[in-house]
C-alpha cells in the first residue's frame, strides 16, 4: 500500500510551516530526521533507514509499532462510526474500554473520565480534586502540591504543579496557591542504587512542613510521578510513595499519580500503584493506553470520588468538564484492541521479564566514559553523564544524535541518556541499544 508520506519528497523550503513541539526547530530542519513508517521494534526513515526504537515512540508504543490487531481495529472503527459527541450522547466502546481499565486498575478505582493527552488528564485530575472539596462542603481547600522536577504536561494545571525550569519560566505566575515537595533525586546518597533507591522515603515527610506552613484545610491535592520519567527516570526511594500516602489520607488531602508514562505496564504490573502496592486517589493516564496509536488520555478515580458528585438534581450535568474529542470512537476502538493485545501477548509480564535484562546491560555501563549513575527499573533505564560545564543537556543530546546515525533510537533528558522500549523487545535488541550507548559515550567529548 502507498502512504502518503512514501510519495512526500519534501524540500527544505516546505519545512517552515510546521511549528514543531518541544524540538530545537531551526536545527532539526537543517538535517531532518524524517520517519515515514514502522513495524515491530523498527522505524524507517524517508531516505530508506533502519531505526532499532530505544524508545517506544514517546514513551508509548508499549506494545510495539503498527500492531495488526489494534491497525485493524482502528480501521474498522473508522468505517464504522466516526464521530460521536460525548456531550449527552455516547457509544458502547466507552463503557467497554472503561470497564477494562478498571479491571487492571487498584482495587479502590472505579471510574473513568476520559481526555486525549497527558496533560488534559492532569488538568481534568485538578479540576476534579477542586470541586470534589468544594461539593463536600470544603471549598477552602484550593491549593496544590507538585515536586520539583516533575513532567506533568504543558496546560496552566499541569506546568504550576510542575518542577521543569524551562517548562514555567517563560508562562508568567501561572495558578496561584501551588506548592512543591522537594525532589527525591540524590546522586550523593543514591548513585548507582540497584533498583530503588534506598535512600530518601523521609523525603515525603516534607509534606507536614507544608501542612504545618498552609494548613491541611487549604490544601485539596498531592500530584506526583511514581516514577519521574521526564527528568531523567527518577525512580521513588523505598517507602517514599507510602509514606506520602499516610499523609495525604492523615490530612484529608487527595493524592493523584500521574502514571501517563508508567500506565499500561512500563514497571511491571498494569500501574506503578499496582506494583507499589500504593492506592492513590486518582491516576492520570495516557500513552500506553493506545499503545501510541490514537491520542487518548484519562483520569482513573475511587468510587469515593466519582460518588460524591452524582447527588444534585437528575437532570443535572454534575462535572462541568469534558472534551470533544472525550472517548472518541478511534481512541476507544484502539485502546480497547491494546488492551486485548496486552493480555493475550501477556505484555506486562513480559515488561517483567525483560527488566532484569535491561537493568544487567545498563549496570554494565559503569565506569564508561561520562557515566555518573545508572538507574533501572521495570523496562526503563537511565544512564546519567556528566554535564559539561555551563552546558546543562547538550553531551547528552549530543549522544541522542550519535545514537541516531548509528540506528538506535533512544532519548536524551536534561544530562540522561533514557532507555524506554516496547514490552516487546528482545535481549539481541538490548545488546545493540547498549553497545552503541557504550560507542557513543566512548567517542564523545
Ligand atoms: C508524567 C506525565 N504527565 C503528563 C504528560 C503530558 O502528556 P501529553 O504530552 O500527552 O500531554 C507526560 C508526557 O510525557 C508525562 O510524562
Amino acid at each position: 500500500m502507498t502512504v502518503l508520506s512514501d510519495q512526500l519528497h519534501l524540500h527544505p523550503d516546505q519545512l517552515g510551516a510546521y511549528w514543531m513541539p518541544f524540538t530545537s526547530n531551526r536545527h532539526f530542519k537543517a538535517a531532518p530526521r524524517m520517519l515515514a513508517s514502522a513495524d515491530g521494534m523498527y522505524y524507517k526513515t524517508d531516505d530508506g533507514k533502519t531505526l532499532l526504537d530505544g524508545f517506544a515512540g514517546l514513551w508509548c508504543c508499549h506494545a510495539g509499532h503498527n500492531r495488526k490487531p489494534i491497525v485493524e481495529a482502528i480501521q474498522k472503527q473508522a468505517a464504522t462510526l466516526d464521530f460521536c459527541s460525548p456531550f449527552q450522547f455516547a457509544h458502547p466502546l466507552a463503557f467497554e474500554l472503561a470497564n477494562r481499565i478498571i479491571d487492571i486498575a487498584p482495587d479502590n478505582m472505579q471510574n473513568v473520565f476520559f481526555c486525549n493527552s497527558g496533560s488534559e488528564a492532569v488538568d481534568t485530575a485538578l479540576k476534579i480534586a477542586l470541586a470534589w472539596h468544594r461539593i463536600r462542603g470544603e471549598a477552602s481547600r484550593t491549593r496544590l502540591i507538585g515536586r520539583e522536577r516533575g513532567y506533568h504536561g504543558v496546560g496552566f494545571g499541569g506546568i504550576s504543579v510542575g518542577g521543569m525550569l524551562p517548562n514555567r519560566k517563560m508562562f508568567g505566575n501561572m495558578l496561584y496557591g501551588v506548592d512543591h515537595l522537594q525532589s527525591t533525586h540524590n546522586l550523593k546518597e543514591n548513585a548507582y542504587s540497584d533498583g530503588l533507591p534506598e535512600w530518601g522515603a523521609h523525603l515525603a515527610d516534607e509534606l507536614e512542613r507544608l501542612v504545618a506552613l498552609h494548613d491541611a484545610s487549604t490544601i485539596a491535592a498531592v500530584i506526583v510521578e511514581p516514577m519521574a520519567g521526564s527528568t531523567g527516570v527518577l525512580f521513588p526511594p523505598k517507602g517514599y510513595l507510602q509514606r506520602l500516602r499516610e499523609i495525604t489520607k492523615k490530612h484529608g488531602i487527595l493524592l493523584i499519580f500521574d502514571e501517563v508514562i508508567t500506565g499500561y505496564g512500563r514497571l511491571g504490573g498494569a500501574f506503578a500503584a499496582n506494583v507499589f502496592g500504593v492506592e492513590p486517589d486518582m491516576i492520570t493516564f495516557a500513552k500506553g493506553v493506545t499503545s501510541g496509536t490514537v491520542p487518548m488520555g484519562g483520569v482513573i478515580c475511587s468510587a469515593e470520588i466519582h460518588d460524591a458528585f452524582m447527588t444534585g438534581p437528575q437532570g443535572a450535568v454534575e462535572l462541568f468538564h469534558g472534551y470533544t474529542y472525550s472517548a472518541h470512537p478511534l481512541a476507544c476502538a484502539a485502546g480497547i484492541a491494546t488492551l486485548q493485545l496486552y493480555k493475550d501477548e501477556q505484555l506486562f509480564e513480559r515488561a517483567a521479564k525483560m527488566a532484569p535484562v535491561l537493568a544487567k546491560a545498563v549496570n554494565g555501563l559503569k565506569g564508561t566514559k561520562h557515566v555518573i549513575d545508572l538507574r533501572a527499573f521495570g523496562l526503563v533505564a537511565a544512564i546519567e553523564l556528566e554535564s559539561r560545564p555551563g552546558a546543562v543537556g547538550a553531551r547528552a543530546f549530543e549522544a541522542f544524535l550519535k545514537a541516531y546515525e548509528k540506528g538506535v533510537i533512544v532519548r536524551s533528558a536534561a544530562d540522561n541518556i533514557v532507555i524506554s522500549p516496547a514490552f516487546i523487545i528482545e535481549e539481541k535488541h538490548i545488546d545493540q541499544i547498549v553497545s552503541t550507548l557504550r560507542d557513543v559515550l566512548m567517542a564523545l567529548d
